[in-house]
């Protein structure tokens, strides 16, 4: 279970600490998206900025049998008219989505839509995108952020549960409050999408060493499939970590709890021939596709979960200037 780099050791944490601080960081929000190393990394997580190249991505994925979710990037808007403009966004996709026939759904950050602001009118401009998916036979799901946003998305995701079916939302397995927070849910019929945590959280909150966020995923994922004994529970299993995956399935098996609807949800870019594998052997596996501008602090989070992403940057910087030497001669 997540090899390589991704280990407990205290220097993992520190880079991975130093590299989350770098996300949240103004100064560094505003110049390091102008280096060329920077640019060359992210595009091995992005196919590009618009939404055209993500709309191509997922074209070319769900030719080898992989659906897709788009995510426009960005988070804590400042001002209302911007959650506007993003949700105005999410409608065009949904539609664009339609016309294309395009098995593909889309997730969204409460914060992008001006949680920080207003969540009477976060909730509303979450009804207009959700309501629209409805229509058009598609489905929302809801990006979990950092422990701060927990409650008020959970209070949100709740609503817009009773009024519509095709909403979803994310958790993390890093959390300890996670548990009580899926039994609280149950009752709703929701659908889950677990992931380990992206964010930097305090002990009291979370647990932080690898092999406690495993067994947790673990217990989340069984307690999950248990309860949809009962009720209707949609769960993507989010993450890359194959052998986790795997270990879901044989608990799951030996506990004779039906695995054949649960769907594993990866990234653009990460793993690509397990992505392939699993589509290869008829699992139902979905690709997050991330575009759009205001990438920094996502593209930050994906360095931070594999601290060995920090030396690529820096090849990135010889790569991208042996790339311009080249284009000078
Ligand atoms: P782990 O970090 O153990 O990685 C397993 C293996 O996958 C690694 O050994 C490596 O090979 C590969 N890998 C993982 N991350 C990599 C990277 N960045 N670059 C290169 N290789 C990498 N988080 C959150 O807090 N809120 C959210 O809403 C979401 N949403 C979300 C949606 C989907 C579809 C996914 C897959 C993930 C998220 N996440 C998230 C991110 C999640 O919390 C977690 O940080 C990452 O998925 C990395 O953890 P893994 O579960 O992949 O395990």
């Amino acid at each position: 279970m997540g090899a390589e780099v991704s280990g407990d050791g205290s220097e993992v944490r520190v880079i991975r600490s130093a590299i989350l601080w770098a996300s949240r960081d103004p100064f560094l929000r505003r110049w390091a998206p102008r280096l060329r190393g920077v640019r060359w990394v992210l595009a091995k997580y992005m196919p590009g900025e618009t939404f055209e190249a993500a709309l191509d991505a997922a074209t070319r994925l769900a030719s080898q049998g992989i659906t897709a979710t788009f995510t426009h990037l960005g988070e804590n808007v400042e001002e209302l008219s911007q959650a506007d403009l993003v949700t105005k966004h999410c409608l065009d996709v949904l539609d664009r989505v339609a016309d294309q026939g395009l098995d593909a759904e889309i997730s969204v950050k409460l914060t992008h839509l001006g949680l920080d602001l207003d969540p009477e009118a976060t909730f509303e401009n979450l009804v207009r995108i959700v309501e629209r998916a409805e229509l058009l036979g598609n489905w929302v799901w809801i990006d979990m952020e950092s422990s701060e946003y927990v409650d008020r998305t959970l209070d949100l995701y709740g609503r817009a549960r009773e009024r519509f079916p095709n909403i979803g939302i994310c958790l993390q397995a890093c959390l300890r409050r996670t548990e009580e927070d899926v039994r609280k849910l149950v009752p709703l019929s929701p659908a889950i999408r677990l992931v380990k945590g992206a964010y930097e959280e305090a002990p009291p909150l979370a647990f932080t060493s690898r092999r406690a966020i495993d067994r947790n995923f673990l217990r989340l994922a069984i307690r999950t499939l248990e309860a949809s004994r009962d009720r209707r529970i949609r769960l993507a299993l989010g993450t890359h970590d194959v052998g986790l995956i795997q270990a879901v399935h044989r608990l799951a098996m030996a506990r004779q709890l039906a695995m054949d609807e649960v769907e594993v949800q990866m990234l653009y870019g990460i793993r690509t021939p397990d992505q392939l594998e699993l589509a290869r052997r008829g699992r139902d596996i979905r690709v997050l596709i991330a575009y759009g501008s205001n990438w920094y602090p996502w593209f930050m989070r994906r360095l931070a979960e594999r601290p060995a992403n920090a030396l690529l940057v820096i090849r990135g910087f010889f790569e991208a200037s042996r790339q311009t030497a080249v284009g000078e001669l």
